[in-house]
């Protein structure tokens, strides 16, 4: 075994890495993590996916796009003029790879704060024996660590469509998608999933002509219905063309962009010629280069890491967190799952409540969720109540100049422990802490209503939700 002894090796530096690293360190343990991300200059880039190609940088963009939207076409209603208005993308992009940066170097300044040596490569298992693992190191130069814990945190890559491989110039991921260097007239993607709306968005309010492909005939599958279809209804205005139940055929890809041969849901043979094509389909987990062979790692049929409710795999002391494991593929499930990891490590009772993960949607209304859905509490057969609040009768919002959707809430009849809570429209993404914690807490419908709530603010929209499900909204 090296000599380079450390308690927790964390393979990977993405948010489930990086955060297992920390917070084993802060329970006394001696901990390494290996990343081998690089920047445009090989420098480390820490943070993963997420921070690189994932979810920092494309908020950077969704923010300056919906800034000039805004310019362009809402300022006028709040009584300001514009002109001269225009796009300077390069600086745009340049603004987002500020942002990345910021987060890069603030990991690094993490790892320092909290003693977490930190080794800048691609990590290999070598061998096994009964004081831990050894793993190979290959960076600028090639070194060996051992651990008696390790943490794999490889997390994953995107899915490319059979027979168009991703080449980041005409057939994009999302690593492509967020550095195109001009606004394409004509942009396609295929899957209407997360990444689809988001980098659709994104590119269709700086001016392009974007049209969505997905494979399956209802929109936003996963998301509670009545919260769909209104999503559905503020992208289709904003002229976001997004067509369900199609098959994409052969793509091809040449020197004036993409041709893409598709199915429409009536059957219809259809071509659609773009300058550049966002494929979105999904990710698969990432163990390029792990070399868990060598120690008899266990992958599943999808290549994900296969672990226990407890996020430990098949081998002793080598847990897995993350993308490169089941579960969904987010950030912040993945940075659970990490701190849970390092103090079930220290012995203590680390865990993760799988009903309570917030998912958020960084649309134009923004789109977040937490706990079931409708469609879900009928397929069950579980009886519950529903109460829905516009933000139209919002104050705030209608201050705000922004009063599209709505906010669900649905709780058990009974018992009215709320089951699900669900919104579309303004600032979302920050309203569904509260259900969060709501639900944490196991919280009724009428706890949030008894609630005092600021006024005016957007979440006076979350406590008229809940008192409708007693049918007594105040402002509706
Ligand atoms: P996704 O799983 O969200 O959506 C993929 C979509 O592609 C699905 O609607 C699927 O039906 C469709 N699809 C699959 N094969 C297809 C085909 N051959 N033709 C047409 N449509 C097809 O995956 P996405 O958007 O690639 O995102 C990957 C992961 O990253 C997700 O797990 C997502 O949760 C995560 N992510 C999360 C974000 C957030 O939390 N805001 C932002 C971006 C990504």
């Amino acid at each position: 075994m090296s000599d380079k002894k450390f308690d927790v090796v964390v393979i990977g530096g993405g948010p489930g890495g990086y955060i297992a690293a920390i917070r084993a360190a802060q329970l006394g343990f001696n901990v390494a993590c290996v990343d081998e991300w690089k920047n445009g200059k090989g420098g480390p880039a820490l943070g993963g996916t997420c921070t690189n190609v994932g979810c920092i940088p494309s908020k950077a963009l969704l923010q300056s796009s919906e800034h000039y939207e805004h310019a362009g076409k809402h300022f006028a209603d709040h009584g300001i003029k514009v002109e001269g208005l225009g796009l300077d993308i390069a600086k745009m992009l340049g603004r987002k790879d500020t942002v990345v940066k910021q987060n890069n170097d603030g990991i690094l300044y993490l790892f320092k704060k909290n003693k977490v040596s930190f080794f800048h490569g691609r990590a290999s298992f070598s061998k096994t024996d009964d004081t831990g693992y050894e793993l190979k190191v290959a960076g600028a130069a090639e070194e060996s660590i051992s651990a008696r814990h390790v943490i794999i945190a490889t997390g994953s890559n995107a899915r490319a469509l059979p027979g168009a491989a991703f080449d980041e110039e005409n057939i994009l991921s999302n690593d492509g998608a967020l550095r195109i260097g001009n606004v394409p007239k004509k942009l396609a993607l295929i899957g209407s999933g997360v990444i689809g709306l988001e980098m659709g968005s994104v590119w269709r309010r700086l001016g392009s002509e974007v049209t969505v492909l997905e494979a399956l005939p209802t929109f936003l599958g996963a998301v509670d219905e009545q919260i769909a279809k209104e999503a559905k209804k503020a992208f289709d205005k904003q002229g976001l063309k997004i067509e369900l139940g199609v098959k994409v055929g052969e793509v091809k890809s040449g020197k004036k962009g993409v041709s893409i041969a598709w199915t429409n849901a009536k059957g219809e043979d259809q071509k659609l010629d773009v300058d550049k094509l966002i494929v979105s389909i999904g990710r698969v987990p990432n163990t390029i280069g792990l070399n868990g062979e060598a120690v008899g790692l266990k992958l599943d049929e999808r290549g994900a890491i296969v672990v226990d409710d407890e996020c430990k795999t098949n081998l002793p002391n080598v847990w897995a967190v993350g993308d490169v494991v089941r579960g969904p593929m987010l950030a912040h499930k993945a940075e659970e799952e990490g701190v849970a990891v390092a103090e079930r490590i220290a012995g203590q009772h680390g865990h993760v409540n799988f009903n309570t993960i917030p998912w958020v949607i960084y649309t134009s209304p923004e789109i977040a969720w937490v706990g079931q859905t409708e469609q879900q509490l009928k397929a069950e057969g579980r009886a519950y109540k529903a109460g829905t609040f516009p933000f139209l009768a919002n104050g705030r919002a209608r201050a705000l100049g922004d009063t599209t959707g709505m906010v669900k809430f649905l709780a058990d009849a009974a018992t009215d422990e709320i089951l699900g809570v669900h919104m579309v429209g303004p600032q979302v993404s920050e309203l569904i802490s509260e259900a969060v914690v709501a639900m944490e807490f196991k919280a009724s419908s009428e706890d949030i209503a008894r609630i005092c709530h600021a006024h005016p603010s957007l979440s006076e929209a979350t406590k008229e939700a809940a008192l409708a499900v007693d049918k007594r909204t105040l402002n509706f």
